[in-house]
């Protein structure tokens, strides 16, 4: 694809997804901020358009001659995505946040006199798995069931529609939890009196953020898009 400094980060995750890595090792958003020029996300982050682009393109040829770790999810239908989402990432959720919930209890207890900025990690924590856990549920329940009835190219309902501005909401309030997460955590970086479940937790936390960006690039960059483009097309018939 043509990249610029003014095509959409999120546009460039979706059409070349090797990029995903170089963006998470800058510290590009490409899931709830995907909607920014590629030269305005890198505003702050040290790197220029020109060295990004020579670096999305290098991890895009290894992917191309090394492995094939990335499936062009454009390509899939919308009920081949939902399903992928659902048995990768809803899966990864299910077991994951019931887990860094409880050793995030048990970090809060024993270290929280010495590192009070446990108890606001605990609070924000807490939102954050009861609001992705809502929204695994209206996902599974409602919004999927209804994009897996659409005929291949039958276009949205409203009801549809509506529901998916609901997740993009939702989607930043999770971007915006796991950020402050990071920021409290000092990037996941452990105290030296840090214990093995601290450590543990962290790690778990890492790995929870590193989860939900690819998950919410899929839907918000991919899924999400390719139902509205089916309205457009429709309309332009
Ligand atoms: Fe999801
Ligand atoms: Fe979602």
């Amino acid at each position: 694809m043509d990249v610029s400094g003014t095509t959409l980060v999120g546009e460039i995750a979706a059409k070349v997804p090797a990029s995903l890595e170089v963006f998470e090792r800058y510290g590009v958003d490409f899931c709830c901020n995907g909607g920014r020029p590629l030269v305005e996300a890198l505003s702050g982050t040290g790197i220029s358009v020109g060295d990004i682009l020579v670096e999305i393109e290098r991890a895009a040829q290894a992917e191309v001659t090394e492995d094939h770790r990335y499936l062009d999810w454009t390509r899939e239908s919308p009920a081949t995505l939902a399903d992928h989402i659902v048995e990768t990432h809803h899966d990864f959720l299910d077991r994951h946040l019931p887990r860094v919930g409880h050793d995030l209890s048990k970090v809060v207890s024993v270290h929280g006199q010495h590192h009070p900025e446990l108890f606001e990690l605990g609070r924000v924590y807490g939102q954050l798995q009861s609001e992705l856990q809502e929204h695994l549920h209206k996902e599974e329940q409602q919004v999927f069931p209804l994009l897996r009835n659409l005929g291949p190219d039958e276009s949205p309902s409203p009801e549809l529609l509506g529901l998916l501005e609901q997740l993009e909401t939702e989607h930043d309030g999770a971007g915006s939890a796991l950020h402050a997460i990071r920021g409290i955590t000092s990037n996941f970086q452990t105290p030296a009196d840090a214990c093995f479940t601290y450590s543990t937790l962290f790690r778990e936390l890492r790995e929870l953020e590193a989860d939900v960006h690819r998950h919410v690039h899929l839907e918000n960059n991919i899924l999400i898009p390719g139902l509205r483009a089916r309205v457009r097309e429709s309309a332009a018939i």
